[in-house]
């Protein structure tokens, strides 16, 4: 499993970091299966396992309960836990509790959104043994704060304030940052000038790292299809695919034949 002095390491040998999110024990025993180095139980499990709008209805409880189930189904990966929306913005004790709550779960690190007002406390969480993976660029937390899902740091001040943010970051005590939805030369110019580890989404090939959502590169998330995205398979086609097939020889009688039923012996041998 990988610790977080690996990402610096991968950094130095250029050698890239994978990383997905997931939510569940099922998945995640099978990205356990998988080459990934890590996986990131991300706040966007408000839209993808609650069907929520906006990462904004994510809540500590949430985040723990699907930290705890991905822990016990991906032992050998590294597991960074989202901070949900305001967790991490009251007072230090109950930001604590949040952080406690999360780590207890099975995360080995918390991963934050922004940097204004979070720089003091990504200093105390480090000094308490917490290690914490920054998040700038499109923060979907602050989605109604920005006005929407849109590439950040496309104007020059917007940039020097994105590089500005990702050097308060690294001087902060952050392992790792992901950049998300910026212009690609942006964050190859920021993960050149930082010396922790940036892991892109929507930010080109040059950084450290990409991460994705697990349903979105398995096309099982058919009304979300950024730019950035690309689809591994097509697993909305597949799944519907396999459960019309079983509605169809269900209907039909095909399904359960003799392979998949007890006979008289079988009965009389469980009994
Ligand atoms: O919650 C999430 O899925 C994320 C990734 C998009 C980086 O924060």
């Amino acid at each position: 499993m990988l610790n977080i002095l690996d990402f610096g390491k991968k950094k130095h040998k250029g050698d890239k970091i994978t990383m997905v999110t997931c939510y569940d024990y099922t998945s995640a025993v099978l990205v356990n299966r998988t080459a990934l180095d890590c996986i990131l139980v991300g706040d966007s499990l408000a839209m993808t396992m609650h069907g929520f709008e906006t990462t904004v209805s994510a809540t500590t409880e949430m985040m723990a309960l699907h930290t705890a189930a991905v822990s016990r189904g991906a032992k050998d990966k590294f597991i960074v836990g989202d901070l949900p929306f305001l967790s991490y913005r009251k007072a230090l004790s109950d930001n604590m509790e949040a952080v406690q709550t999360i780590m207890q779960a099975g995360a080995h690190a918390v991963k934050l959104e922004g940097t204004s007002g979070n720089v003091g406390f990504i200093r105390h969480l480090v000094d308490s043994g917490v290690p914490v993976m920054g998040h700038i660029g499109l923060t979907p937390q602050f989605v109604h704060q920005l006005g929407g899902y849109r590439v950040q740091g496309k104007t020059g001040k917007a940039a020097k304030q994105l590089l500005q943010d990702a050097k308060a970051l690294e001087e902060a005590g952050c392992f790792a940052l992901v950049l998300e939805c910026v212009p690609a030369p942006l964050a190859k110019k920021i993960t050149e000038e930082i010396g922790i580890a940036t892991i892109g989404i929507g930010a080109g090939a040059d950084t450290d790292g990409q991460v994705l959502v697990f349903q979105d590169l398995l096309g099982l998330n058919t009304d979300f299809r950024p730019k950035f995205v690309k689809q591994y398979m097509d697993g909305a086609d597949l799944v519907t695919g396999a459960l019309d097939s079983y509605v169809e020889e269900v209907k039909t009688g095909v399904f359960p034949d003799a392979a998949y039923s007890f006979g008289a012996e079988k009965v009389a041998q469980t009994a």
